[in-house]
């Protein structure tokens, strides 16, 4: 299997892992097939991410992808950060083979459930 230097780069050196004990949204997803977990944790300011880490549990290829999702996603609106999908995570990876495809699915869902988290807990604050 062919992975980019984008990919490799990302698993070596993952951007912004960790965990968050104050996060404004947590989202968690695990993948049926293969078992892996994932676990996205925001910070949100002003409608925007202010800051976000990642947590995996999962092969090299979702290490990458939660590493570039947490770089596309920082900054954004939580409307923009929804529009992230595993298309744009692969295409800024400059590609994944075929069969990783799904890995990718799996940071993105686990940043849309993070934003529905956070979006969850303000409905019901604002009662
Ligand atoms: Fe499970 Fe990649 S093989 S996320």
């Amino acid at each position: 299997m062919q992975y980019s230097k984008k990919v490799l780069e990302h698993f070596a050196e993952p951007h912004n892992v960790g965990t968050m004990d104050d996060a404004d949204g947590v989202g968690e997803v695990g993948n049926a097939v293969c078992g892996d977990v994932m676990r996205i944790f925001i910070k949100v300011k002003d409608d925007r991410i202010d800051d976000i880490k990642f947590q995996t549990l999962g092969c090299g290829a979702a290490i990458a992808t939660s590493s570039m999702v947490t770089d596309l996603a920082k900054g954004k609106t939580l409307d923009e950060a929804m529009t992230i999908n595993r298309d744009n995570v692969a295409t800024q990876l400059d590609g994944l083979p075929p069969v990783k495809m799904h890995c990718s699915n799996l940071a993105a869902d686990a940043l849309h459930a993070a934003i529905e988290d956070y979006r969850k807990k303000q409905a019901a604050k604002a009662g």
